[in-house]
């Protein structure tokens, strides 16, 4: 069953009085309970999708069905899709407030949603992702690369979502750490049956990750790749 269902999306910015087309008529169904990636050179509007699909770029044309309803242009996500879309960055040192302890960057959006139990609940989280409880009592630039991407990974766990957006997760982290930060992500979507729609220009984090991928230029989806030309490698030559 399809949890995500775009159809003909296209994303215009307009620059210094010219027209910038970043999405073009692009395409692209995800089932419930997969992990799908989008690959491509850079610009060619993998991390604009991601943004649509967030709330977060709201001026865009074509159709677009998200968990059990459809979602409109020049909407805010309110209630229920606030809680179930979440987006991971690349870079979880400027995603995360410098200024704000790990305790109250996890505690501020529960607060936000009415949630009971707070304190509980921001340690549970870290220990979801793998980091001891005292973490919570230090800033962003106390903790390690690693560790400030498995912040940004609790903190967007804390509403429980179904849908994950991950924008290069981990191309920011050393090798090591990066199959660590990758293991967790599938341990995590296997425990809270989340749905993943994954951006990467590591074609082996692709194959790694992913049910099914899809290959973007320029604004348009080319190609689409299933599992087993995953694990044949076809997606090799597109990966950037
Ligand atoms: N807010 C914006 N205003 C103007 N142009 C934008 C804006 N956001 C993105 N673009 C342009 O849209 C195109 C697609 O950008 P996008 O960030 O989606 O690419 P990407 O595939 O994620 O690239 P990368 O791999 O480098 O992250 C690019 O040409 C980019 O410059
Ligand atoms: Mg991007």
């Amino acid at each position: 069953m399809a949890i995500v269902e775009v159809s003909n999306l296209c994303v215009q910015f307009s620059a210094k009085g010219q027209v910038k087309t970043a999405v073009r008529d692009a395409s692209l169904s995800i089932n419930s309970g997969e992990t799908f990636s989008l690959i491509g050179a850079s610009g060619c509007g993998k991390s604009t999708i991601l943004r649509v699909l967030a709330g977060l770029q709201r001026e865009w044309q074509g159709g677009i069905k998200l968990l059990d309803g459809t979602i409109k242009p020049g909407v805010r996500f309110q209630g229920d899709l606030r809680r179930n879309v979440q987006m991971v960055f690349q870079d979880p040192y400027a995603s995360l407030h410098p200024n704000h302890t790990i305790y109250r960057t996890l505690a501020e959006p529960l607060t936000l949603h009415g949630e009971a139990q707070i304190a509980v609940r921001v340690e549970e989280a870290l220990l979801q992702v793998g980091l001891p409880t005292d973490a919570m009592k230090r800033y962003p630039h106390q903790l390690s690369g690693g560790q400030r991407q498995r912040v940004a990974i609790a903190r967007a766990l804390l509403l429980r979502p179904k849908i994950l957006l991950l924008d290069e997760p981990t191309s920011a982290l050393d090798m090591s750490v990066q199959a660590e930060i990758l293991n967790l992500l599938n341990r995590l979507k296997q425990q809270f049956d989340m749905t993943y729609l994954l951006v990467s220009h590591d074609a082996d984090v692709i194959a790694h990750m992913s049910d099914r991928a899809a290959y973007m230029a320029g604004g348009v989806i080319e190609r689409e790749f299933n599992r087993a030309a995953l694990v044949r490698g076809e997606h090799r030559m597109n990966a950037a």
